[in-house]
């Protein structure tokens, strides 16, 4: 779906739904107009067998198809054993209903497109689908090694849709300095290791929305630079969680929404992850998180002791807000709900906590923890902007309005790293009683 602006006179009118976008996101032509020429990889020597490598028939179809054209996998199963990298587009759409099954051992991206603009990549039933088979390389080696499935990289209004990326050797999907895009209708399924991020973007005017990610690393994660950042009905099953960072030098992120996130036995439901570093982090909303069986809920951890400690006085966190969450923490008198551990040498300033219900699962009490962190709610302090050491706030009550519904899809078990991970079917839903912003493909 295209996210159009209304002009009226001189005023452009966003639609409220684009809350964060700062103008139109996605394709500047239509998926039909694009499918006018097309360029079947199977006419370039692609075959359905799941052992010739689709690489070279993928990059020939591009090739005639990349200044205005659709390339189609048709359904079926191929292999890739080399990588791709398209380039130079305008006007491109690559449809993948087939099934893509990793057999090459290369390190870097499967796939990457690149220095493209007005380029669309989806399946048009829903059911196509990039099988990494990480757990072939995690098994043997016990670590992460080997390629990321997808990352678009200076690609400008696109849209990636309706598509499966599962169990990948390092990362799921990346978008690096790209601007106007939306991603939407996604299953994102990797085994339950760091390493194993789900979508991480560092880029302008991007909305991501309708997304499931399964894997014990990022879930939607943000990193810097990015500007007007839009996020919304996400379903973290079994992940790491959301998070920003981890950030370091010159940090320059603002203007960042997140909106109904639901997460499930993740590591947090959001988290803020710097150590040191500099820069800043500004104007960004957090609203209608629901959370269950999560080690942490709100982590905003400035002293992160799982990276390097980056030289500088520590990145300024200002106007952040946490609105409408809700559900419990696993066990909140160890890791309570409330965690915002600020660099005391850039205390964090207008951070707003409001309507904030999150209990524990285990006991009956739970610890929130503040340290240089100016706003209000919770353990925050009021007035100046001088630092302080961590101070502790000790909830024995359960608050009013902290029980949520779950979604029927939890997942009940992850899928550890030594066994294939299934392709998931699209869920019909996202989040807790709200139906998906653009139709599903195939449905
Ligand atoms: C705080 O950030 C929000 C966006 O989350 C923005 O709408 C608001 O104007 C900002 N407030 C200030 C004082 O800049
Ligand atoms: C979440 O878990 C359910 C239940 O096992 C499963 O059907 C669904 O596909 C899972 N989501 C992902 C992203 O794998």
């Amino acid at each position: 779906m295209r996210a159009s602006t209304l002009f009226i006179g001189a005023i452009a009118l966003l639609p409220t739904a684009l809350g964060q976008l700062s103008g139109s996101v996605g394709p500047l032509t239509s998926t039909s107009s694009k499918a006018s020429k097309t360029c079947d990889v199977t006419d370039y020597g692609a075959k359905a067998d799941k052992t010739t490598d689709i690489g070279p028939p993928l990059t020939s179809a591009w090739a005639d198809c990349q200044k205005g054209g659709t390339v189609v996998i048709p359904e079926g199963d191929y292999a890739m054993k080399t990588w791709v990298t398209l380039k130079n587009g305008a006007a491109v759409a690559i449809q993948l209903d087939g099934i893509i099954y990793r057999t090459g051992t290369e390190g870097g991206n499967m796939i990457m497109i690149r220095d493209t603009s007005d380029f669309e990549m989806f399946s048009s039933t829903g059911k196509g689908a990039v099988q990494g088979y990480g757990y072939e390389v995690h098994k043997s080696d016990g670590q992460c090694t080997g390629a990321r499935i997808l990352r678009l990289y200076k690609v400008t209004s696109f849209s990636v849709h309706d598509l499966a990326l599962v169990d990948a050797p390092m990362y799921h999907f990346s978008m690096d300095t790209c601007t106007d895009g939306e991603v939407y209708n996604m299953a994102i399924r990797g085994g339950n290791w760091g390493c194993l991020d789900g979508i991480d973007v560092w880029s302008n005017n991007i909305w991501i929305h309708d997304v499931m990610v399964t894997n014990k690393d990022e879930c939607v994660t943000v990193k810097s630079p990015s500007k007007n950042i839009l996020i919304e009905n996400i379903y973290c099953n079994r992940s790491g969680g959301c998070a920003m960072g981890s950030l370091g030098a010159d940090t320059a992120i603002s203007q960042v929404q997140y909106k109904n996130v639901y997460t499930w036995t993740s590591n947090q439901m959001m988290m803020i992850k710097s150590w040191g570093g500099s820069g800043y982090v500004e104007d960004v909303s957090f609203e209608n998180f629901i959370g269950h069986g999560n080690s942490y809920a709100l982590d905003i951890d400035q002293y992160w002791s799982s990276m390097k400690e980056v030289s500088g006085s520590g990145v300024q966190l200002t106007n952040i807000t946490m609105k409408n969450w809700k559900g419990a923490v696993a066990n909140g008198a160890s890791r309570g709900p409330v965690k915002v551990v600020c660099a005391d040498g850039a205390p964090c300033s207008d951070v707003t906590i409001e309507d904030f219900s999150v209990w524990t699962e285990s006991g009956s009490k739970m610890v929130n923890q503040c340290r240089s962190a100016y706003g209000s709610g919770e353990c925050l302090k009021d007035g100046t902007t001088a630092s302080y050491a961590a101070v502790s706030q000790t909830v024995t009550a359960a608050p009013t309005g902290y029980t949520a519904a779950s979604m029927a899809d939890d997942l009940k078990s992850d899928f550890g790293t030594t066994v294939s991970i299934p392709i998931p079917t699209m869920p019909s839903s996202f989040f807790p009683s709200v139906t998906p912003i653009s139709k599903l493909a195939g449905s």
